[in-house]
């Protein structure tokens, strides 16, 4: 079986896949090429990537929220034991239906249990599992004290254990280094032949549909711009690079940020779903960029 994200999250990019494929530059693809994905969520393209490139030599991922890398290594690592844990929540969660009194309290004693942030390694990854599968609409929102504050789902028996998927999963993360921090640190694990996918907390394309609180912190345009600088740094010494964010012109003809921030690079609109929104009317209607140092080398001059 090929492994699938095993979470659902704010900006999947299972939409965007055959336009990242037909971006990806074939030089490296190739080759045995080291893949980095320092913003990984939910890693939509990192198991894409997994599963189409077998002559990858090594993947790198990072994101900065420890709960989430946290899962990641205890799927590498502890697989028998996350599904065991898994099995008993789904089960005493499937238990409960046909009572919403019920499986809400259920909802909110695992939520508590999970802010204590005091289970083992594997425990705490198993609710941050239970978390995603059963609360109202896959999301993660934390508050300024990193406590999860996303209330129930509707959902009707939720798969909470998806053995064969979290078993697929841990033998392709063999082959992947996982770090939680900044992604600026995903720079000392490049080699020569790396090939870097951005997707960062998306750009909110009105004040109020500001939907990038995962972490704690915020991802402002201050933090876009410290990303293309990396970007510009990633050029110089010579790094593929892809990156997708919001249209954000495609909202306000006049709103120039990123076909200025990156001017000097090749950047494409592309039709993209968004998985997550709660408005059905903001679903499917919008544009994305996808943005790559990838050009015609030959005639490209790098920026300073
Ligand atoms: C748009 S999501 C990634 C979506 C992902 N590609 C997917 O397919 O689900 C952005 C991610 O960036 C992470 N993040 C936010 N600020 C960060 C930072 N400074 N460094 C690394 N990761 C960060 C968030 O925790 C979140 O998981």
């Amino acid at each position: 079986m090929k492994a699938k994200p095993f979470l659902k999250w704010a900006g999947g990019k299972t939409q965007l896949i055959s336009v990242i494929e037909q971006t990806l530059p074939k030089d490296i693809t190739q080759t045995n090429f080291t893949y980095i994905e320092p913003f990984v969520g939910s890693g939509a393209v990192l198991f894409w990537a997994l599963n189409n490139y077998p002559n990858m030599k090594k993947a790198v991922i990072n994101d900065i929220n420890d709960d989430l890398i946290n899962t990641y290594k205890t799927i590498a690592d502890r697989p028998k034991e996350l599904i065991s844990i898994l099995e008993i929540l789904q089960n005493e969660y499937h238990a409960l239906e046909g009572s919403e009194d019920n499986k809400k309290l259920y909802y909110y004693k695992k939520r508590e249990l999970y802010n204590t942030r005091k289970e083992e390694q594997s425990g705490q990854a198993a609710l941050f599992i239970f978390l995603n599968r059963t609360c109202f609409n896959g999301l993660y929102r934390v508050n300024r004290k990193n406590e999860y504050n996303v209330p129930m789902g509707g959902y009707k028996k939720p798969t909470i254990c998806d053995k064969e998927n979290i078993l697929a999963v841990s033998e392709a993360l063999q082959k992947v280094e996982i770090l939680c921090g900044d992604f600026e640190q995903t720079l000392e694990h490049a080699d020569k032949n790396s090939l870097f996918y951005f997707d960062p907390p998306y750009k909110p394309l009105s004040e109020t549909s500001s939907f990038n609180s995962y972490a704690k912190d915020e991802f402002n345009d201050k933090e876009q711009i410290r990303l293309k600088y990396f970007c510009n740094k990633l050029d110089i010494l010579n790094h593929n690079w892809i990156l997708s964010n919001s249209d954000v012109k495609g909202k306000d003809k006049n709103d120039n940020f990123f076909d200025e921030l990156y001017s000097d690079f090749n950047i494409q609109r592309v039709d993209a779903k968004r998985s997550i929104n709660a408005n059905p009317e903001k679903r499917g209607k919008l544009k994305e960029l996808l943005i790559t140092n990838q050009v015609n080398k030959k005639e490209y001059v790098r920026p300073i």
